[in-house]
């Protein structure tokens, strides 16, 4: 399985209610590698491009609002098959589809307030984290070193 990159946000809501460790904390149990990750304000014109492929539909307007609201959290994680793990630990949609376990079946209750993004596939994948993070802002772990809990510095 080839390595993949996905782009996940913890939404205004998550951050709001101070779930940011929790919900990273789930990616990060699994083996993933965060290789960006900053807290932003979304504007405008970065969440409609984001969303896009919504403009036109019912609930776009509210969705562009609810996602400039506040500030995210934005993560692009590395791993193998990293685009359908983080979509599986999000649950569905609806959190009252998603299943206990899943991010939004732990902790939402309505489609509007669902607490996280994660990126459907590797077009958006890439389309998505080129949205959210310039190339320096994505880290390389093939130039780092292991450094664990002993240091041999003295
Ligand atoms: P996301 O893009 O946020 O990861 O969520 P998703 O793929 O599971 O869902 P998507 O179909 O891409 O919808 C994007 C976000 O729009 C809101 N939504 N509301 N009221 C509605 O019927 C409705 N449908 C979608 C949700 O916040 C969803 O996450
Ligand atoms: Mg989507």
């Amino acid at each position: 399985m080839d390595l993949e990159r996905t782009l996940v946000l913890v939404k205004p809501d998550g951050v709001q209610r101070g779930l940011v460790g929790t919900i990273i904390g789930r990616f990060e149990a699994t083996g993933m590698k965060i290789v960006g990750m900053k807290l932003m304000q979304v504007g405008e014109g970065l969440a409609q491009r984001h969303y896009a492929e919504h403009e036109g539909k019912p609930f776009y307007e509210g969705l562009v609002n609810y996602i400039t609201a506040a500030p995210v959290v934005a993560l692009c994680l590395e791993g193998p098959d990293a685009i359908a793990i983080t979509r599986k630990l999000m649950g569905a949609t609806n959190p009252s589809d998603a299943p206990p376990g899943t991010i939004r079946g732990d902790f939402g209750v309505e489609i509007s307030r669902n607490l996280v993004h994660g990126s459907a596939n590797a077009d958006d994948a890439v389309r998505e984290v080129g949205l959210f993070f310039s190339d320096e802002e994505l880290i390389d772990y093939s130039r780092s070193n292991d450094v664990w809990i002993v240091s041999d510095e003295g």
